[in-house]
């Protein structure tokens, strides 16, 4: 049966202040008592800041980079996304119940909602950030091809929405802030997508020593080619096209889309590029976390 007038392109509803798909502000409490377990690492990311890309290399890492058993499952039943419940369709909570040790966990929310479960148990974690104005675009393309976010309207119209925290999991600006200020106090190791793609390799081996895990050279060179875009946009496990084509229409914008940095120049007009810049300041001064928007 078609479900789309029930659960796609619906308006997003607040959580505490941060917009959200509307049946996971029905089913809040769920989340908020989400019971995170002393080994799972938790994944991190303002969305379409490279979720995807880090939680592959993760699970390659966790699997010792055999690349056959990373195909046993698409990537977000591998890595499920926590907070995603939409009834009949999707309830990330009850996914992890049954999910044995140690598991690999996604989540979109910003600090201030994170259920208190992952700080009480002291979780590892992994957040990964992407430059504003990469991100803006990335997202724009993507709810056009993922259903469960309401129409974006015109870029235009995105961008004012996005500048405003408009969107799915609120401000970005508030998000990489948020993150930043934690990892002060708790086992967070901070990526950039930027770094990730200057320089693979480095960022694994990053990940390989927060997780106290040390891999053979030739295993660590298999999973930099397993998690290349490239191979991963071929990679039917990794590229969300096992996904419902009712949630996602790959042929409006593919999940795996260019994977670059400095995308948002074929997209900003100068003007749109100058008020985001002024904006841009006032918002991030406040804060000693820097970006890249081009490498
Ligand atoms: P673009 O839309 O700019 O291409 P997320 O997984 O957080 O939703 O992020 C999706 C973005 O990461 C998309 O960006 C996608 O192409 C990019 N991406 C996914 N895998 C990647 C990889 N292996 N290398 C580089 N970028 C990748």
């Amino acid at each position: 049966m078609d479900k789309q007038p029930d659960i796609f392109r619906r308006p997003l509803v607040d959580v505490q202040g941060i917009p959200v798909f509307w049946s996971m502000a029905e089913e809040w409490s769920q989340v908020e008592s989400f019971e995170a377990r002393p080994d799972d690492l938790l994944i991190a990311t303002y969305p379409k800041s490279g979720t995807t890309w880090v939680s592959e290399i993760l699970d390659l890492i966790y699997n010792s980079g055999d690349a056959e058993k990373c195909k046993r499952d698409a990537i977000y039943n591998r890595v499920p996304f926590m907070e995603l419940i939409v009834p009949g369709f999707s309830n990330g909570v009850e996914e992890l119940k049954v999910m044995p040790s140690p598991r690999l966990v996604k989540t979109h929310l910003p600090v201030q909602l994170l259920p208190s479960s992952f700080w009480k148990n002291n979780c590892k974690m992994v957040y990964v950030a992407r430059n504003a104005k990469d991100v803006a675009v990335s997202y724009y393309y993507f709810y056009q091809m993922a259903k469960l976010h309401p129409e974006p309207g015109t870029w235009q119209e995105f961008l004012d929405k996005f500048m405003t925290g408009r969107v799915a999991f609120g401000s970005w600006y508030d998000h990489v802030k948020g993150w930043w200020e934690k990892k002060k106090d708790y086992r967070i190791l901070y990526l950039f997508y930027e770094d990730m793609k200057e320089d693979p390799k480095r960022e694994i081996h990053k990940l390989l020593k927060f997780l106290e895990r040390d891999l053979p050279e030739e295993v660590v060179n298999k999973i930099l080619y397993h998690s290349s875009f490239d191979v991963m946009k071929k990679n039917p496990s990794a590229n969300y096209t096992t996904a419902p084509k009712s949630d996602m229409d790959h042929s409006v914008s593919p999940f795996m889309r260019k994977g670059i940095s400095g995308d948002w120049k074929n997209q900003f007009t100068v003007a749109q590029y100058e008020r985001f810049e002024e904006d841009y300041e006032k918002k991030m001064k406040s804060s000693t976390v820097k970006f890249r928007s081009e490498i």
